[in-house]
């Protein structure tokens, strides 16, 4: 085999691992996404003024998960093996942080998407030092969903997350939670 062939497959198949742990990653990451709005949706259904803010991010929150599940079969990724896990989770995380109030609902908002914000931002730089033209349509997908994220970190700013009891205690636990997930996921 040619010097030149060898290092293309290498490219190719190192650019496949790359997708691989994206999508599975971001996969889950939408799915606890979508699983959080939903546990905040059921507490606060009669909340007249969080409800339909919530409902709102959650809408988003669904269309990414699904532009991921399509992104999983187009490329025929594994997702992770941990789903439900991350679902179940993520639906109590959710649940929890509206019960203890709308102003905590808020602060677990911020952490998750404080978190995911840079977590997508991380992959853009990966996906634009491999090939910014290859990797065009993972590129402007994550660019997009990236900027609705940090709308809902503004609106969960907007609706007093810092207001919230225990405003630190609960970023601190829920970033760092997070972040344990997304290298947990990348891999499982
Ligand atoms: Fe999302
Ligand atoms: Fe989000």
């Amino acid at each position: 085999m040619s010097k030149l062939k060898s290092s293309a497959n290498y490219l190719y198949r190192r650019r496949r691992q790359l997708y691989d742990q994206i999508i599975r990653v971001n996969h889950s990451g939408e799915l606890a996404a979508d699983r959080i709005y939903w546990g905040q949706f059921v507490v606060l259904a009669n909340d007249d003024k969080h409800s339909p803010v919530i409902q709102e991010m959650w809408s988003q929150e669904k269309h990414h998960l699904q532009e991921f599940e399509k992104l999983s079969l187009k490329y025929r990724c594994r997702k992770s093996a941990l789903q439900h896990i991350w679902s179940a989770t993520a639906f109590t995380l959710g649940a929890v942080t509206a019960a203890i109030g709308p102003k905590a609902a808020m602060a677990c908002t911020v952490a998750v998407e404080d978190v995911i914000c840079q977590h997508y931002d991380n992959q853009l730089r990966q996906l634009i030092n491999d090939n910014i033209d290859t990797n065009k349509h993972l590129i402007d997908t994550i660019k997009e969903f990236r900027d609705d994220e940090q709308h809902h970190f503004d609106t969960g700013i907007e609706f007093g997350a810092k207001d919230s009891i225990a405003f630190n205690v609960l970023y601190n636990v829920i970033s760092n939670g997070c972040r344990v997930a997304i290298k947990i996921a990348e891999k499982i």
